[in-house]
């Protein structure tokens, strides 16, 4: 007899300034635990990004284009307000190296802390993204470097738009 298994929604919150290969890895991983995964762009983070929140949804939207159950939206104020509003009771976040460990098991706690009903996933991404950041990116992207294995094609194109960088090397 075989056991049928309720799986389910995930919020994958982020800058996404932009999504990178690494963060894909990522959505994909979800997506083998998880049914459906909101991909939300944070808004209100003390970051400053280089792509606008429409742009930033526009791009993860292109780059996801052949997932299914995928939905990319965008937050302000608090994860777990959102995650709560989306009825979500797990958030998926990367782990890529150990420096990553101290800052988000301080948020997972908060978060959990914030939503008791609800839990951080932490997922790695494949060894050959260990390294990545969307600011890495952005400095080389800058500089025309080559960053086409790193980028979704989309990402690839919105950088050199962003650089007004004739020939991209993307
Ligand atoms: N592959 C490649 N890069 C990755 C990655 C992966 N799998 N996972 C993370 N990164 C990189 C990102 O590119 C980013 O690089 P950057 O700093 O150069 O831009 C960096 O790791 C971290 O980015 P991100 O995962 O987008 O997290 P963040 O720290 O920018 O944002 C939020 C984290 C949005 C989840 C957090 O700030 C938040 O929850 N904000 C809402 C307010 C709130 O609830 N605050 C209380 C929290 S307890």
């Amino acid at each position: 007899m075989s056991i049928k298994f309720e799986r389910k929604a995930a919020l994958y919150p982020g800058s996404f300034d932009p999504i990178t290969n690494g963060h894909l890895d990522i959505i994909k991983r979800a997506l083998n635990i998880f049914d459906y995964l909101v991909i939300a762009v944070a808004v209100n983070t003390d970051k400053k990004t280089l792509f606008t929140k429409e742009e930033r949804i526009e791009l993860i939207t292109g780059a996801v284009r052949d997932l299914d159950g995928v939905e990319v939206t965008s937050f302000t104020g608090l994860t777990a307000e959102f995650a709560k509003s989306k009825g979500v009771k797990a958030i998926v976040r990367g782990l890529r190296m150990v420096s990553d460990f101290e800052y988000e098991f301080q948020m997972a706690l908060m978060n959990r802390k914030l939503m008791p009903e609800a839990d951080t996933i932490f997922l790695m991404p494949s060894e050959k993204y260990t390294y990545l950041s969307s600011s890495l990116i952005k400095d080389i992207g800058k500089y025309n470097g080559k960053i086409e294995c790193f980028l979704p094609p989309n990402v690839v194109e919105a950088l050199g738009k962003k650089f007004q960088i004739k020939n991209y090397r993307g």
